[in-house]
């Protein structure tokens, strides 16, 4: 079988689900009207690819949310994106990392969302780390040709997918705490949550732990309406202990997934992924389903 064609945005984060998203798409629960409510976007990938109609996306990183931002208001378009990349793309190869370090405190400076991009899409890896101060700290990606022709259109291309998709869509982008998303969901919502993995190694916007585990438990239980949430169940070492204490009332499917770490084929890292959910998902052959009160044979028939 063709494996399906997955979108990726312009701006990328580590942890990004890109090889998921199908598996995510097949287990939402989703009516033609649902407004998807995604209080962790990140890159944004899966909601992009659902493309509902109606959507929150959410993140407390300001820069991802003024990014899209910008791309809804016209200020930044595919046009101007492609002038911007050949222009700083064409520095950059002339004057190496000294030019990328002058971007990125040009960016710690005055956060603009063309000059993300252009960190974003040359630092190491395609991270997105902050210090303390909130100041950008990623180191300078080294390749030769960064900005070639092909990967600026590849990245003017994906702008353009966003511009048309909000053409026709009703997407909002909220920079605020997930608490405060979750709250703005009715019962027409879906909510899915990919929140940085607890008990793993995080170097996303904000730190994650139990306290934060269990606020997003509360939060989610009290919204009353259906919700998915990606997390990790174990790897061969270890298991995530908060799969079977905090979300023991939810409904698991898991798939194994490899994450990389750096470029290297040999940094790939086995992971059992899960995702919990409120309410009985979709089935399919080679994924395994478990529940705290396990699924009668009439529940799964039903699906
Ligand atoms: C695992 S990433 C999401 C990845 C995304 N699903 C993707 O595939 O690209 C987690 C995101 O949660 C955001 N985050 C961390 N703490 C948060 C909080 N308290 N409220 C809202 N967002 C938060 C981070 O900024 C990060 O973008």
């Amino acid at each position: 079988m063709m494996p399906e064609k997955v979108f990726i945005p312009p701006i990328k984060i580590q942890g990004i689900k890109t090889k998921l998203v199908p598996w995510i798409r097949k287990n939402a629960a989703l009516r033609y009207d649902t407004v998807w409510i995604e209080p962790f976007m990140g890159s944004g990938i899966v909601g992009f690819n659902i493309a509902p109609e109606k959507a929150i996306f959410a993140d407390i990183n300001p820069c991802i949310i003024d990014f899209y931002n910008h791309i809804k208001s016209g200020k930044i378009n595919s046009h101007l994106v492609r002038e911007f990349l050949e222009e700083e793309g064409e520095k950059l190869a002339k004057l190496n990392d000294a030019y990328y370090y002058e971007v990125r405190e040009r960016f710690n400076k005055g956060h603009e969302p063309l000059d993300f991009l252009f960190l974003n899409r040359s630092c190491f890896n395609g991270m997105i780390r902050f210090n303390k101060n909130y100041d950008f700290n990623v180191p300078y990606g080294h390749k030769p040709k960064r900005f070639s022709k092909a990967y600026i259109t590849k990245i003017v291309n994906q702008v353009a997918f966003i511009e048309n998709k909000l053409k026709y869509s009703d997407w909002d982008f909220l920079c605020q705490s997930f608490e405060e998303t979750i709250t703005m969901a009715t019962s027409d919502s879906f909510i899915y949550c990919d929140p940085p993995y607890i008990g793993r190694h995080v170097d996303y916007y904000d730190s994650w732990d139990e306290k934060s585990e269990l606020a997003l438990c509360a939060a989610l239980k009290k919204s009353g309406t259906k919700f998915m949430l990606s997390t990790w169940d174990h790897n061969d070492f270890r298991t995530n202990i908060y799969v079977k204490s905090v979300w023991s009332f939810c409904n698991k499917i898991t798939k194994e997934h490899f994450y990389h770490v750096g470029g290297s084929e040999k940094n790939r890292n086995p992971m059992i992924e899960a995702l919990l959910t409120n309410y009985i998902p979709y089935i399919g052959i080679n994924e395994t389903m478990k529940s705290n009160e396990q699924l009668s044979v009439f529940d799964i028939a039903l699906y």
